[in-house]
């Protein structure tokens, strides 16, 4: 059968995924998809991040209708049944105080949460890639503004497909940026590092915005680098700095599978040539979800939602050397991943 990445790829669960975004998170416990399934997730009153199934071990109820305390101890809604913030039952009202209880009486939890540039990052199983950098996230001088998160029918591998290729933008956003876009696709250098890859290209471009053209300080033709990051399953940003006039604009994207057919974009920017402009931030996640509802016009169309990893599923060009390597390391992650060995669990 011929391999192809589609929502819910067993794989997936070695991957990390964006579950929301840190602002989401309250003292109670909030419900999201993940891979078809849903997790809860609240914040402790440590500020720890709990996230776990919303199926309670005893009788599988939903947790999420249950609710935290003051101790962020979580309570299932239907026979009362308490959960510390590490998951384990510590109360079960039906049984005598101080009996012992069922060892396997505690939540399901993913195997790795992590917090990162205000986004909660979970792996179901243990990660076969690393969580993806933006370097610029630490440096004080850019500011990150969010783009509402976006939940679209789509495929998450296509989508990724979507965010690295360049070869669209004269066509589908035209109305945007695309005008002015270069409808020959230039050489990325694209350096391959396990489960992610860097694709560069530096070139020319008419920098209308900058006010030291009219001032005769620089020519209106500059430099500008573009770096692709791709970290596997689906996480990448593109880095546009601007060499002649200086500043740097990053743009993120985090795909989430949540169902077979529907996808949440996480998405952010990061610059540091705004001088803490909220306006101006402002303005460019507007103009950035614009040019999104663009790119989402055709991809939550496509019927098959699928990505071909078999390179003989689709057609090629030189061009698409970035979306090639793409299928090439998806695929490594696919074929590499190793179910967990079913565990007998003994009835105590
Ligand atoms: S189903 Fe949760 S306590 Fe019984
Ligand atoms: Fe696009």
């Amino acid at each position: 059968m011929a391999l192809e990445m589609d929502n819910l790829h067993p794989s997936l669960r070695s991957g990390w995924h964006v579950l929301c975004r840190s602002n989401e998170l309250t003292s109670q416990p909030a419900v999201f998809l993940l891979l078809n399934v849903s997790y809860l997730a609240y914040r402790g009153p440590t500020g720890k991040v709990v996230v776990a199934r919303d199926r309670c071990p005893h009788r599988r109820a939903r947790l999420s209708l249950g609710s935290c305390d003051a101790e962020g101890t979580l309570q299932c809604p239907y026979h009362g049944w308490r959960f510390n913030e590490q998951g384990i039952a510590v109360e079960i009202p039906a049984v005598p105080l101080g009996s012992p209880l069922p060892p396997r009486a505690h939540l399901e939890t993913p195997a790795a949460t992590e917090e990162r540039f205000g986004m909660i990052f979970i792996a179901l199983e243990s990660p076969s890639t690393p969580l993806p950098v933006v370097a610029e996230d630490a440096d004080p001088a850019f500011i990150r503004g969010d783009l509402p998160v976006l939940t679209t029918r789509g495929s998450a591998g296509l989508l990724a497909d979507n965010f690295l290729d360049v070869a669209h933008f004269p066509f589908v956003h035209s109305e945007t940026f695309g005008a002015e876009a270069e409808v020959a696709v230039p050489h990325f250098e694209v350096i391959r590092e396990e489960r992610s890859f860097t694709a560069r290209h530096q070139h020319l471009f008419s920098n209308r915005e900058d006010p030291g053209v009219v001032l005769g300080l620089r020519p209106l033709l500059q430099q500008r680098a573009l770096t692709y990051r791709y970290t596997a399953p689906f996480h990448l940003t593109l880095t546009i700095d601007f060499l002649d006039a200086g500043g740097t604009n990053v743009i993120g994207f985090f795909l989430t599978p949540e169902t077979a057919t529907t996808v949440r974009i996480y998405s952010s920017l990061w610059r540091n040539d705004l001088e803490d402009s909220t306006s101006r931030m402002d303005e460019a996640i507007a103009f950035e979800l614009a040019v999104i509802e663009e790119d989402l016009k055709i991809q939550s169309t496509y019927e098959e939602l699928i990505l071909p990893l078999d390179l003989n599923g689709e057609v090629h060009t030189k061009a698409d050397r970035t979306t090639i390597e793409l299928r090439r390391v998806l695929a490594d992650f696919a074929k590499s991943y190793l179910p967990p060995s079913t565990v007998l669990i003994s009835e105590s």
